[in-house]
């Protein structure tokens, strides 16, 4: 007879988000929803991101009450001062391909993590982009899940990128009509997807640009893991979904992350808790300003952690907002105009009557705050699914990546709102506000109340989000062969 297991060994999962402020705040998410669920969490980041977590969140004493929590950090290999947003972000992923490969397997067996009795690490969920990290798990034999932070939607054109290259959808030249010829070779998406709305890099003449080959092998990529965690909800993107599965069968959209966390805390999905994962100092003056503004009447315009626009572009904006003759919040970060940087005097001058400037917002917050009635945004995923959530109409933006196919889908698959990509033009920024805040006003929330309806009931009890997730952590806690 075999002999009686006498220790138990709990399940244990290290966390190693991309370091980049979407998928930190929705990992850290996750990590509070596993760690609800009895599940010993270590959570890696850069040394990068680890600094700025003790400087502007609460991150640390928030988890104190999860025995199991740990933070960690190791270096992306870059010094400090390297700049890591705007073009050069990419800078930081080659960097790490080669230095954090080999810090994360000698943590994974110097015995560190397993201190206070948490026992090794029995399970990976790491961002599919950083496949590094899969071939660290497979060589020490830990189970691994992917996670992607970014939609379904583009994720879905990624695992098509192929497809494309080989109807000849693919390269394609950015002069002419090309950018306005139909796309085809996307299941599911052959009625509306145009080459504009393919993520940033396609707009290239030729397929050996580096970031077409990086993205090109995805689904084999997302193919090796045992699974794929996804931040987003079934009846938001059911057919892409399918798409995706054909590639990766065993997916857990658990979606939207932010509102399944509240919901498990709190028992609510309205806007309670006062905790934030901000990677920047947030500026909650602007919360009393919206206080002083009508219902549903302001405007809030944010391009997330990474975007950067040119001072010219920020006149468009600046002409187009004022002009709107609507209020308007803006979230201007210190680093988010190229160039020399400074925001010109006459717009803080002139935005004083209109609006209100900040560096950097309580987003959530905001977006929850009924003064809020529609968001200029870059497009970025976790942006996205806040307004989702909030039931906030959108004008989009987007930069790259990910982005112009959300803004397509948003406008044209959602119905939530308008696109604005490609154009910067303050006529075009007065015309779409009015449309979205005014004109079209009725008809957009409508929409958008319908989606954030959705959204909370793949939630709640018996939905697919909250269905998903006790499945995860079902799967999770099978990693360590103990039945609990
Ligand atoms: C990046 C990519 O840009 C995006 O396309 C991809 O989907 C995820 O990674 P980012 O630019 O950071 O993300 O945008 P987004 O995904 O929207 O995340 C920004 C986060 O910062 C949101 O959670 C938002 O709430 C928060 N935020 C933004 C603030 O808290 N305050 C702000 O002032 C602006």
């Amino acid at each position: 007879m075999p002999m009686q297991k006498t220790t138990l060994t709990y399940p244990h999962v290290l966390i190693f988000p991309l370091p980049l402020q979407g998928a930190i705040n929705s990992m850290l998410k996750l990590a509070e929803l596993l760690s609800v669920s009895d599940i010993n969490v270590t959570f890696l980041v850069t040394d990068h991101i680890h600094a700025r977590l003790l400087n502007h969140t609460n991150v640390v004493s928030r988890f104190k009450k999860y025995s199991g929590f740990v933070l960690h950090s190791i270096s992306d290999g870059l010094p400090e001062e390297h700049p890591r947003s705007g073009a050069r972000y990419m800078e930081m992923f080659d960097s790490m391909k080669f230095n954090s490969k080999s810090l994360l397997k000698e943590l994974l067996s110097c015995g560190r993590l397993e201190r206070g009795g948490r026992g090794p690490v029995t399970c990976i969920i790491a961002d599919g982009l950083m496949s590094f990290v899969c071939d660290v798990a497979n060589e020490l034999g830990i189970s691994i899940f992917y996670t992607r932070t970014l939609s379904p939607c583009s994720l879905s054109v990624f695992f098509s990128l192929p497809k494309l290259i080989q109807a000849g959808e693919l390269p394609f030249s950015t002069t002419g009509d090309d950018l306005d010829k139909p796309i085809k070779s996307v299941p599911g998406m052959e009625n509306f997807l145009r080459g504009r709305d393919l993520p940033d890099f396609c707009r290239s003449d030729t397929i050996s640009n580096p970031r077409i080959q990086l993205f090109k092998n995805e689904n084999q990529e997302n193919a090796r893991a045992q699974g794929l965690i996804l931040n987003s909800f079934d009846d938001l993107e059911g057919p892409v979904l399918d798409n995706i599965r054909a590639s990766c069968p065993n997916i857990y959209t658990i979606g939207p992350l932010h509102t399944h966390l509240k919901m498990k805390l709190d028992g609510t999905s309205s806007y309670t808790t006062t905790s934030s994962n901000s990677l920047r100092k947030e500026d909650k003056s602007c919360m009393s300003w919206l206080d002083s503004q009508p219902y549903k009447s302001v405007i809030y315009v944010s391009f997330g952690s990474i975007a950067t626009v040119t001072r010219d572009q920020l006149m468009e904006f600046w002409y187009g907002l004022v002009n709107s003759r609507c209020k308007f919040l803006w979230v201007i970060r210190p680093d988010s105009i190229s160039g020399d940087g400074e925001i010109p005097a006459e717009v803080l001058e002139g935005t004083k009557e209109r609006g209100y400037i900040v560096g950097w917002a309580p987003q959530e917050e905001v977006l929850a705050h009924q003064s809020v009635g529609g968001f200029l945004t870059h497009s970025g995923w976790n942006s996205t699914l806040e307004s989702v959530v909030e039931g906030v109409p959108m004008i989009c933006w987007p930069y790259f990546m990910d982005q112009q196919v959300n803004s397509r889908f948003v406008s044209e698959v959602w119905k939530l709102g308008l696109d604005m990509k490609d154009t910067c033009d303050r006529v075009i920024v007065e015309k779409m506000i009015k449309e979205v805040m005014i004109e079209r006003k009725t008809e957009f929330i409508k929409s958008a109340d319908r989606m954030a309806m959705l959204a909370k009931q793949s939630l709640s009890e018996g939905g697919s989000s909250c269905s998903n997730l006790e499945r995860l952590v079902k799967d999770i806690k099978s990693t360590t062969g103990v039945v609990h």
